[in-house]
């Protein structure tokens, strides 16, 4: 893992040093948060004692656990001993404690269609899909692949197959057959769910073939069950094939939850590193449930009334664990909206917000700097009033942003939460409590209660108030990922070989003179694409993976709506022709391989790469050329006319 923390620190240095505005929490906020000072305290005192509590105080177990924390550093299980099931969590018990027919989602399909489904409707459907999956042979343990647009199966699937404790691993639907095939693969799962497709942005997205596409490759998929979502039919492959319809609406309203032990995995989520292959993320149920449901009632300060809007896709983790798991198990009345925000136009979001009343919005800063990009007027055009909290995730949030959420969305009153956390963390770790913390712009501020995060140098040593470095955790928490699928050596080495005793995030942050946390960004070869992991090897294997293309290198520079921006430097094999043509084709090869959010913004062909003397690519030379700036250190360079030739070509970028 390459590490220059000097680089990803600047822009946010400088952040801390103009912002110096404070938003204290308005004492009627604090008098009725769900959340007080006072859990810090608790926490404090043993944090091991308080996880025990929370997970005593929320979990419906049916069999309680023994032991709390059981530390065989980096191997960490929670609540031993215990059994239960996270779908009579999240939907049975609330059902029977009176509360069927409360909403659990509201969906909005993208052509404006909609569904309600109740805590009684979600009963009957997972109920019914979870004997769907039994009666096409999936039992406790095996894999289940589901690759779904946002539709209210897409929930349903997960809990299906939570309730018969059947893993799944969910593949969001905008990667390509390729990455599908990978992470089936990888996993070995038998049944893949899917759908003929979605709609985005006015057009059918057909997911259908992208299936079959990968499918093709998978000799571990024996049932492939496909909703219905288009209407306009698909190819069914004989034996293999069947729609949900068909099979789901035929089955039994019962099943009963299969209690599992409290470390039974509950699902594999791939994520990308630093190398090539995406790493299958694994999460077990006890500590998640207690992690992610905690967390939502205490971050999100959510009462009975409020309707509750995550507009991440289901398909990353903030889905799995803030529109899924966390919300349903504290009975939430969740919102879920199909397509994108600016269909049919750029007021769609804010449409929805006044029509459901949502009161807690969860969304990433890409998704505020586009509305910034469109102006104020789409928003004032709506009742927004019903907003009471807000939510920020998936990248560090800029000052100007978090200020016009606050003024335009959040109408000067809503508090804002910047929540800090990883696919790996499963859950929240670092953010204010809105009834507590003041917030600073652009800082996630402190540690959760019984989090206890840190700020390194390179020698693993606590870096002073005001100073900054790597990012780091030192205890376990109960969401924590337990390993990465198959290769726990890769998971001691990619996170606690860095810093003996020590979890290393990959992220750089600093801590202002009052502690506060200021997320810096990555600092190792991992981009953050609005809001969305990407690994530079990944992208350079999809470009070499094409025919013409002998050797590239992959950075990600500063863009003004997603965060980063993938820039590509390609050098051609002899003979190619770099014509405008071949950049147009070689980024959509990276799209279908990957899939469209992998697709490089800027593809560049050059003649040689900037290189040490060891050979290894120096892309912080290549990000200070892309983003134009005065070049760093060159004396490590083997051949220092190469970046000259480079950058006399910058301006002829294909973007
Ligand atoms: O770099 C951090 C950034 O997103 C990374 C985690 O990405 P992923 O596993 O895809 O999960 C995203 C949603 C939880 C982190 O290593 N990140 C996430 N949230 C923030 C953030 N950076 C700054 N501030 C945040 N609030």
């Amino acid at each position: 893992m390459s590490v220059e923390p000097s680089q990803g620190a600047q822009p946010a240095i400088e952040n801390l040093m103009d912002e110096r505005r404070v938003f204290p929490p308005a004492a009627e906020f604090t008098a009725n948060a769900n959340a007080q000072s006072s859990i810090y305290d608790e926490a404090e005192r043993d944090y091991v004692a308080f996880w025990e509590r929370i997970a005593r105080d929320r979990v419906s177990w049916d069999t309680p656990f023994e032991t709390t924390l059981e530390w065989d550093l980096p191997f960490a299980k929670w609540f031993t001993g215990g059994r239960l099931n996270i779908t009579y969590n999240c939907v049975d018990r609330h059902v029977e404690a009176g509360l069927g027919s409360k909403v659990a989602y509201h969906w909005i399909g993208e052509p404006g269609d909609t569904r309600t489904i109740t805590y009684a409707d979600l009963q009957r459907e997972v109920s019914k899909a979870a004997n769907a999956l039994l009666e096409v042979g999936v039992t406790t343990g095996d894999r289940v692949a589901i690759y779904m647009p946002m539709i209210p199966e897409l929930p349903i699937a997960m809990l299906a197959c939570a309730r018969i404790g059947a893993p799944h691993t969910v593949v969001f639907g905008g990667f390509s057959a390729e990455a599908l095939a990978g992470r089936i693969n990888d996993c070995g799962a038998r049944v893949l769910i899917t759908a003929d497709g979605g709609w985005r942005r006015g057009n059918r997205v057909n997911l259908k073939h992208h299936a079959d596409e990968a499918v093709a490759s998978t000799p571990t998929i024996q049932k492939v069950i496909v909703v219905d979502r288009l209407g306009q039919g698909a190819h069914m492959v004989p034996r293999r094939d069947v729609w949900w319809h068909d099979i789901v609406d035929r089955q039994s309203e019962h099943c009963p939850p299969v209690p599992v032990d409290s470390e039974h995995m509950l699902y594999l989520l791939y994520t990308s590193g630093t190398t090539a292959k995406p790493k299958g993320i694994l999460h077990t149920t006890a500590g998640y449930l207690v992690g992610t449901s905690f967390t939502h009632e205490a971050i999100f300060d959510l009462k009975p009334d409020d309707v509750y809007w995550c507009a991440a896709d289901i398909g990353w983790v903030t889905g799995h664990s803030y529109i899924v798991y966390g919300p349903l198990a504290n009975a939430a009345t969740g919102v879920i909206y199909e397509g994108a925000p600016d269909t049919p136009t750029w007021d769609r979001w804010w449409q929805i917000i006044e029509e459901f009343k949502v009161s807690i919005l969860y969304c990433a800063p890409t998704a505020i700097r586009a509305f910034m990009k469109h102006g104020p007027q789409f928003p004032a055009a709506h009742d927004l009033s019903s907003l009471r909290v807000l939510g920020s995730v998936g990248e560090p949030i800029n000052p100007e942003a978090w200020l016009w959420y606050h003024e335009h969305i959040g109408r000067g009153t809503a508090p804002i939460v910047d929540t800090w956390w990883q696919t790996e963390t499963g859950m929240i770790l670092i953010t204010p409590l809105p009834g507590v913390t003041t917030t600073k712009p652009g800082s996630a501020t402190f540690p959760f209660p019984g989090i206890e995060a840190d700020i390194v140098d390179g020698d693993g040593q606590s870096v002073p108030f005001g100073g900054g470095g790597y990012l780091v955790l030192k205890r376990p928490w109960p969401a924590m990922l337990r390993g990465i699928y198959g290769d726990p050596e890769r998971y001691r080495e990619t996170y606690w070989s860095r810093f003996p005793g020590m979890y290393f995030a990959g992220d750089g942050a600093k801590r202002d003179e009052e502690g506060y946390f200021w997320l810096l960004g990555r600092v190792d070869d991992v981009m953050n694409v609005a809001g969305h992991r990407i690994s530079t090897t990944e992208v350079e294997s999809a470009l070499v993976d094409h025919r013409s293309v002998a050797e590239s290198a992959v950075v990600g520079v500063k863009d003004e709506v997603s965060g980063q921006a993938i820039y590509a430097f390609v050098i051609l094999k002899t003979g190619q022709d770099p014509a405008d043509a071949l950049a147009v084709q070689l980024r959509e090869h990276v799209a279908y391989v990957i899939g469209p959010i992998a697709r490089p913004k800027y593809l560049m062909f050059v003649p040689d790469l900037p290189k040490t003397r060891s050979g290894k690519i120096m892309r912080r030379l290549l990000r200070d050329i892309a983003e134009g700036r005065t070049l760093g250190d060159t004396t490590t360079l083997a051949d220092a006319t190469v970046v000259e030739t480079i950058r006399e070509n910058t301006g002829k970028a294909e973007e």
